[in-house]
């Protein structure tokens, strides 16, 4: 069994750095499991404790039945793959991937077969007798990635491998890893701070800040049902626009200095206790649509500073008020730079935050 559980793991870098801060979660046996964030939140730093590559300060982890906290790295039953995914310069492409297990004593014919295997499954098998130098750098990925599959563990562990490829390449080997997965179905646990890979890649996300986890949700919950701002302003692209005003409740409706938006019944309850108070306003580009609406309560008024035409669609930085916000409309008509256009809020679909603790309000 893969799973991998973290039970209020702690790690604590030379008395001060609070690298990773009370995790606890579960990535469940053959899951595809992403942990995302901005740089420095502890990501790299949590798959290094799974790997047995650093110690917890306090805390337990469990790989399939066993507690391994203090089972050395070898004996964890994972394999890991890095952003640099140094390979052995002087050795081929089936040496490199052979290494691992001829250092753990693996029969010559068993490792030749799993080589083969990996190979295969990669499509790399006219490639065994190059040295990395030879190779693209999604070929050297992939030999990459080989290394891990020779080993066949219980958990894969990759932290951000993808990182050093071009942006064409990484589509094709996001897509690549995705296949691999549901081919090997072992338990994958992938660290990412790109949230498009954590979401195109993970089947569970979790969203972690300053060492803490925020969220840990299925893509599209964590798309739609933001636990705060911050993973509200996270997760998607481009991000979320935040807007400072205040609520009324008789009618119901939120009040920002330059436009007023009735607002459904279904926000009467979460909003009810903000009367008056300062809340912030959460609306997705997509949900910014040109044109006004009847009757017009909720049509703001806007005007166009960029608009970027991309064929497919427009993505238009609105000014509203002293503010900006980005719109993502369809490719007609094309808007012109200093056009007023008045737009309108999908009201059922905007997200409130409490102004000063961020948690989400409705
Ligand atoms: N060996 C170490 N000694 C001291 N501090 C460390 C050590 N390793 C990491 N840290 C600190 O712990 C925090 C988390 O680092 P970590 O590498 O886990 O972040 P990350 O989320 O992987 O970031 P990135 O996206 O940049 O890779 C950072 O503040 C980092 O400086
Ligand atoms: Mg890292």
């Amino acid at each position: 069994m893969g799973r991998v559980l973290l039970d209020n793991v702690v790690k604590v870098f030379d008395k001060s750095v609070t690298a990773v801060d009370r995790v606890s979660f579960e990535v469940a046996d053959r899951e595809f499991f992403v942990l995302v964030g901005p740089s420095g939140c502890g990501k790299s730093t949590t798959l290094r404790l799974v790997a047995g590559l650093e110690d917890a300060t306090s805390g337990d982890i469990w790989i399939g039945d066993r507690n391994v906290t203090s089972v050395e790295p070898r004996d964890r039953d994972i394999a890991m793959v890095f952003q640099n995914y140094a390979l052995y310069p002087h050795m081929t492409v089936r040496e490199n991937m052979a290494f691992a297990l001829r250092l753990r004593k693996v029969p010559k014919k068993e490792i030749a077969r799993r080589v083969e295997e990996a190979a295969r499954i990669l499509g790399i098998e006219e490639l065994l007798q190059r040295k990395p130098r030879a190779l693209s750098g999604g070929q050297r990925q992939r030999v990459a990635v080989g290394r891990a599959i020779v080993r066949d563990p219980q958990v894969f562990l990759f932290d951000e491998p993808l990182s050093n490829l071009d942006a064409k390449l990484r589509v094709g080997m996001r897509a690549e890893l995705a296949r691999l997965h549901q081919r090997l179905g072992t338990t994958v646990f992938y660290v990412t701070h790109d949230q498009v890979e954590a979401m195109t890649l993970g089947q569970r996300i979790g969203v972690m800040k300053d060492g803490r986890l925020l969220q840990l949700a299925d893509p599209l919950t964590l798309y739609n049902r933001p636990v705060n701002r911050f993973v509200a302003g996270f997760i998607g692209s481009p991000p979320m626009n935040f807007l400072a005003g205040r609520v009324e409740t008789a009618p119901l409706r939120f009040i920002h200095p330059a436009f007023t938006i009735a607002l459904p019944d279904r926000f009467r309850e979460p909003l009810a206790r903000y009367t008056g108070k300062p809340v912030t306003l959460g609306v997705r580009p997509e949900n910014i649509l040109p044109g006004t609406d009847s009757p017009a309560a909720t049509t703001v008024p806007a005007r166009v500073d960029v608009a970027e035409l991309m064929g497919n669609e427009n993505i238009l930085y609105l000014a509203i008020g002293d503010e900006q916000v980005v719109a993502r409309v369809p490719p007609h008509p094309a808007p012109r730079p200093g056009e007023n256009l008045p737009v309108r809020f999908e009201a059922d679909r905007l997200h409130f935050f409490d102004a000063e603790t961020e948690a989400t309000l409705a």
